[in-house]
């Protein structure tokens, strides 16, 4: 890692030098800065946001607003990492015109550096045209969550022939199109292995084993702050949850007792103005 900003062109790079990709979700400021500070190549402002910030059931409510609202905070926050907006459900999926009008959204308003939208052949024309405005593209294969009532649910993807081929299709299809990356989500190891081995650009696992080029994680996941469910492929790097709670309740605790705020967080008074209020 090294303060130079990291680019799409650093992601063709590091997979031709071998050199894995960070990546991580963020949706506000102070964390955005805090990751950067701590080297994350890439910041990802997820429609996770739905389910881990704004408290949704899944990530189909979420806005282009609210992305545009979030990316703004989160560009504010970063010195290196590519700052990718991801467009939200329905976004992309009505027309090349409003797709592009969309991605541009992101750029102009949102100050991302690119853009991440969710399938292969179905949304190639969006990709074409996005890429062709000059946006910068990250494709979504697997479990693309803003598929889940067409999955019937969260599950893993490409396990059978037929959903394998297509998955390998769809990313040299993104590629052709010029996408400078792929998130593969929920994917077999195996699987995703090959296709990262296919693809000249690099691929970004998440649940889709070691030998992606990246990795992202949602970042409130990773800190152990989400608690609704966790999936297997998340490793939780610390509790933070837990040591909110504890700082919480301690806060609680020395307020009632009067101990919080002490002398050093309390504004004086010269005694003599005082004495005239009373
Ligand atoms: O929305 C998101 O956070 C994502 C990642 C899980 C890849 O799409």
């Amino acid at each position: 890692m090294s303060g130079k900003k990291f680019t799409t062109s650093s992601f063709i790079e590091a997979k031709k030098k071998n050199e894995k990709i960070s990546m991580l979700t963020a949706y506000d400021y102070s964390t955005a800065k805090l990751l950067d500070e701590a080297g994350v190549d890439s910041l990802l402002v997820g429609d996770s946001l739905g389910m881990v910030v704004l408290g949704y059931e899944n990530t189909l409510q979420v806005t282009v607003e609210d992305i545009v609202h979030h990316c703004r905070a989160v560009a504010r926050g970063v010195k290196r990492a590519l700052v990718i907006a991801d467009m939200p459900f329905l976004s992309y999926h009505v027309s090349v015109e409003e797709s592009v009008r969309n991605a541009g959204r992101m750029i102009q308003e949102g100050n991302a550096h690119a853009v991440k939208l969710e399938g292969g052949e179905e949304v190639i024309d969006k990709v074409r045209a996005i890429v062709k405005a000059q946006i910068p593209v990250i494709g979504h294969l697997g479990l693309t969550p803003q598929s889940v009532n067409l999955f019937g649910g969260f599950k893993v993807q490409g396990k059978s022939e037929e959903q394998a081929k297509k998955m390998i299709q769809d990313a040299l299809l993104l590629q052709e199109a010029g996408v400078f990356a792929i998130v593969l989500e929920c994917v077999p190891e195996p699987l995703a292995k090959l296709i990262t081995e296919k693809l000249d650009i690099p691929t970004i696992g998440i649940g889709a084993g070691k030998y992606c080029d990246g990795q992202v994680l949602v970042t409130q996941d990773m800190l152990g702050m989400f608690s609704d469910f966790k999936p297997k492929f998340v490793k939780q790097y610390a509790q933070l949850g837990e040591d909110m709670k504890i700082a919480c309740k301690q806060y609680i605790e020395e307020m009632r007792d009067m101990k919080f705020p002490s002398k050093e967080h309390t504004f004086a008074m010269d005694g003599d103005v005082l004495s005239k209020l009373y």
